[in-house]
C-alpha cells in the first residue's frame, strides 16, 4: 500500500480527483492518510473531511517564525510518515530540509508544460494569464518530482490542452484542470503505487 500526504492551498479540485481515482480504482494500492492544508479556510479541507480523511491545518501566520513554521511542517510530516508527499496546489514554498529528507518522494502539478511558465510566481490564474498574453496556441501540465528549485524537479508526465479564440484565464484554468490536471496527477499516483508494489515500470 502506498500511503500518501496530500499538501492543499485552495479548492482542492486535484485533491477530489485523488480522492475519486482511489474510489474508482484508477488509482490503486493507494491510501491517503492526511491532508494538510496552509489555510485553515481552504475548502480542500471540507473535501478531505467529507471523504473521511484526517486534515490538519498548519498556518505559517500561526507560528513566530518561518523556522518555526519549517519545523512544525516536517514535523507533522514526520508523524504521518508518508511514502509519497503529494503537493496538490500548495502554495508554500517547502522547508528546504524536508525537501532533502523525502526526495524523489515528492511530486507536484503544475498548470503549464514545464519548462513554459513555471518558477517563482507562477501558480494559479497567473500561469494562465501569461501563457495567453504570450499568444501560445498549446498549453498543459505537469507532474514533476520536487527538488530544490521552484518547478525544476524531473518531470513524471505531461498533458497538452489546445488554447482556444476566446479563452480567459478562468477558461483555460479550467480546462487544463479538466482535460490535464484531473487525469494527470491520479495517473502518476498510480505509477508510483504500481512501483511500490513492484508492478510498474522500472525506473
Ligand atoms: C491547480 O491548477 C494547480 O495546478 C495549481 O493550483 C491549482 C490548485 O487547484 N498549482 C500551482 O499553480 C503550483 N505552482 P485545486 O486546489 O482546485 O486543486
Amino acid at each position: 500500500m502506498l500511503n500518501i500526504v496530500v499538501c492543499v492551498s485552495g479548492g482542492g479540485t486535484n485533491l477530489q480527483a485523488i480522492i475519486d481515482g482511489i474510489e474508482k480504482q484508477i488509482i490503486k494500492n493507494t491510501q491517503i492518510i492526511g491532508v494538510i492544508s496552509n489555510n485553515e479556510s481552504a475548502y480542500a479541507l471540507k473535501r478531505a473531511e467529507s471523504a473521511g480523511v484526517a486534515a490538519f491545518c498548519i498556518s505559517p501566520r500561526k507560528f513566530e517564525s518561518r523556522e518555526a513554521f519549517n519545523r512544525a511542517f516536517l514535523e507533522k510530516i514526520d508523524e504521518l510518515a508518508p511514502d509519497l508527499i503529494v503537493l496538490a496546489g500548495f502554495l508554500v514554498i517547502l522547508p528546504e530540509d524536508l525537501v532533502k529528507k523525502y526526495r524523489k518522494r515528492i511530486i507536484n502539478i503544475h498548470p503549464s508544460l514545464i519548462p513554459s511558465f513555471c518558477g517563482k510566481g507562477y501558480y494559479g490564474l497567473k500561469v494562465h494569464r501569461e501563457a495567453l498574453a504570450r499568444g501560445v496556441k498549446i498549453t498543459g501540465a505537469t507532474v514533476h518530482f520536487v527538488d530544490e528549485g521552484t518547478d525544476t524537479g524531473e518531470i513524471i508526465c505531461q498533458k497538452a490542452v489546445e488554447v482556444q479564440r476566446d479563452d480567459t484565464p478562468e477558461s483555460l484554468q479550467r480546462r487544463v484542470m479538466e482535460e490535464a490536471e484531473w487525469i494527470i496527477l491520479p495517473k502518476a499516483i498510480n505509477e508510483i503505487a504500481l512501483r511500490k508494489a513492484g508492478k510498474g515500470k522500472e525506473n
